[in-house]
């Protein structure tokens, strides 16, 4: 059984084994986060997808405060490591079995940079992530727009399993919107789809109501609505 937790935008706390990864902690700064990096414990790992600041977020600070493993990609990865944390680099193709979960990394259809004051600096490729802890197989799909290889994960078996929860954007703007998401969702047939990456700022205003009755009138799909600091089980 795994246990997912929002914290709001695309940061996802999932537990499962007694095991505690933490995906994209964009917390100080994210009007819509339910907690403070100095709150989050007991973390084995942290899963970044990308560079931009609403991702990378506050991972040095909690990896260094939970002696926690970033797993990125190579670039993201080695730009992290000169920050101060121990990393774990991947790639777009590549699967590892950690102590805590199963992780691959897949396309996202997205930049990846770290910009900041002074630069931008290019991190590689952003990624999404499949993962699967305590035999259950979550599809965190970081930032990205619509992309045809979504069909591939309908019936792509990872590691002996299917998709049972697939985490996605709504926000539009920088991401897909409800109606990409929408076929996203029929593409990749999860049993359960979790919009994210909308209403933190004005320009990625969304309802995830009106996405949630386009998913259930249109898929099998069960479209699960959480706010920040709600948590749901699946096994
Ligand atoms: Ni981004
Ligand atoms: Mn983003």
């Amino acid at each position: 059984m795994a246990k997912i937790t929002f914290h709001g935008h695309a940061c996802f706390e999932i537990e499962g084994n007694g095991q505690k990864v933490l995906i994209d902690p964009f917390l100080n700064g994210n009007p819509l986060a339910d907690t403070k990096p100095e709150n989050i414990t007991n973390i084995d790992a942290i899963l970044v997808s990308h560079g931009h600041a609403d991702h990378v977020g506050d991972t040095v600070k909690i990896a260094q405060n939970n002696d926690a493993i970033v797993v990125a990609p190579f670039e993201l990865a080695s730009y992290l490591e000169k920050q101060g944390v121990k990393t774990h680099p991947m790639h777009i193709g590549g699967a590892h079995q950690f102590p805590f979960a199963w992780v691959k990394l897949v396309n996202a259809l997205h930049g990846s940079a770290f910009v900041d004051e002074n630069d931008i600096r290019p991190t590689g490729n952003p990624c999404g992530f499949m993962i699967e802890m305590d035999n259950v197989m979550i599809y965190h799909s970081g930032d990205t727009g619509l992309f045809g290889d979504m069909k591939l994960f309908k019936d792509y078996i990872l590691h002996g399993r299917d998709i049972d929860v697939a985490l996605i954007p709504i926000g539009d703007n920088f991401v897909m919107g409800p109606d990409d998401a929408l076929v996203a969702v029929k593409w990749i047939a999860p049993k359960i789809v979790v919009p994210m990456h909308y209403n933190t700022f004005p320009v990625i205003e969304q309802n995830p109501e009106e996405f949630k009755k386009l998913v259930e009138d249109q898929t099998e799909t069960e479209c699960l609505i959480i706010k920040p600091g709600e948590s749901f089980e699946i096994s």
